[in-house]
């Protein structure tokens, strides 16, 4: 059996690590593994196949940057010539990328069998590119992973036929389980001086002060179009940042290059660059974020695998979102965070009664560290 399996960008680095792992397992399975390149710097792809061990990508597409339109059309356009070349039985993509709703697509028209890890995940929310990747790639995978029981309901509800779909786990967590305590032996002073931007390079212990502590820190990310691509958005959730949180708790901002460019844009960096208590480092390894998130008091993030991770390591999670296709990991269902959604007052009430709060870690069923084994056995041994 031939499996050519696709990663695109930074989210399927830490879901693609344990299927390689997972597969070596059948010695009788080819695997191809195919890079689209949409994620390119080494900080967003290439130092996370070095710190997972994921092997060298066969094929690398390098699709690049570019509009949603550009960069599937793109990787539809490369990824069909690799299909004909390899001829492989199916085709695995993983989570709600572009490359996933690209590469399934590509696969369906080329008679090729498609398995969708992380399947089922519904925010109902149309305007998040994610949730038009997921609903493509679902509606044409032959093979369906899910994460939890409530990704199987949403599946089933859409009239999936109920013997494609197979409850997993959540493989994110595999990487999660196998690579903590690596996470946990790093000094989170250490991360930030290897990481900040060049603009704070050796001012932060002079200016920004005080060393970082466990649990006296706040932790953030942002960077969904939704909240960083206009002012009238961004700029009152910055102010927040600069003027409240910023003052009480140091701010470590893990800054992605689109949020860096927009508030360049809204005029806003040299101000954010400037604030004593924003500590902004460049987008983190997989350990370094990890060992971020164990030791924070709070984090404050729009990102999709963080508020799973600030699940299952326990941290109070502050979702800047107005809905998730993650519900499993709000407080309401046992999990650590809360939607918060983009507006001020939201995200300040919610801020206020959870900056306090206990840590409570919470493990959802089947996110046990080996959820790959059994994609791996199911794919291995299908006979579809
Ligand atoms: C993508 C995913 C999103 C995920 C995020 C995490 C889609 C639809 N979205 O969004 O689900 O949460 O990755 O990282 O696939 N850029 C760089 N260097 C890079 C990659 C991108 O500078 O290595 C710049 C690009 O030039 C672009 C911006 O970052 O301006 C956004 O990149 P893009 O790949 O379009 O989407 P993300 O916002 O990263």
């Amino acid at each position: 059996m031939k499996i050519v399996s696709v990663v695109g960008a930074r989210p399927n680095f830490m879901k693609v690590a344990p299927f390689c792992r997972a597969l070596k397992a059948y010695p009788d399975v080819k695997h191809v593994l195919v890079h689209t390149g949409q994620h390119y710097d080494v900080r967003m792809s290439e130092q996370f196949f070095k710190e997972l061990d994921i092997p060298n990508p066969d094929i690398n597409l390098e699709i690049g940057s570019g509009s949603h339109a550009e960069q599937v059309g793109r990787t539809m356009i490369a990824f069909e010539k690799v299909l004909k070349e390899e001829k492989p039985d199916w085709v695995v993509v993983l989570g709600d990328v572009n490359a996933t709703c690209a590469c399934s697509i590509t696969a369906k028209k080329e008679h090729v069998k498609c398995a969708h890890i992380e399947a089922g995940l519904r925010s109902r929310d149309m305007d998040m590119p994610e949730e038009i990747n997921r609903l493509v790639t679902d509606r044409l995978s032959d093979l369906l992973f899910t994460p939890d029981r409530l990704s199987n309901a949403n599946l089933e509800a859409e009239g999936v036929e109920g013997g494609k779909i197979k409850f997993v786990g959540n493989i994110m967590i595999d990487t999660l389980e196998r690579e903590r305590e690596r996470a946990a032996a790093l000094d989170i002073n250490q991360i930030v001086r290897d990481n900040l931007i060049d603009e704070l390079d050796g001012r932060v212990e002079v200016e920004k002060g005080r060393l970082l502590k466990d649990n006296s820190y706040v932790a953030m990310t942002m960077h969904r179009p939704s909240n960083v691509d206009q002012g009238e958005t961004l700029v009152p959730v910055m102010r927040f940042f600069l003027d409240e949180v910023s003052k009480e708790y140091p701010t470590v901002w893990a800054i992605h290059p689109r949020a860096q460019k927009m508030l360049k844009e809204f005029g806003l960096w040299d101000e954010v660059v400037a604030n004593p208590g924003m500590i902004l480092v460049n987008p983190l390894g997989y350990h370094e974020m990890l060992r971020l998130n164990m030791g924070a008091r709070l984090f404050m993030t729009d990102s999709g695998g963080l508020q799973e991770e600030c699940c299952v390591l326990g941290t109070p999670c502050l979702t800047m979102r107005w809905n998730t296709e993650r519900p499993i990991t709000l407080m309401e269902n046992g999990g650590a965070s809360i939607l918060v959604g983009n507006a001020v007052e939201k995200i300040r009430d919610a801020y206020r009664s959870q900056i306090d709060a206990a840590r409570h870690a919470m493990r959802p069923e089947l996110w046990d560290g080996h959820t790959a084994e059994r994609i791996a056995k199911a794919l291995a041994c299908s006979t579809l």
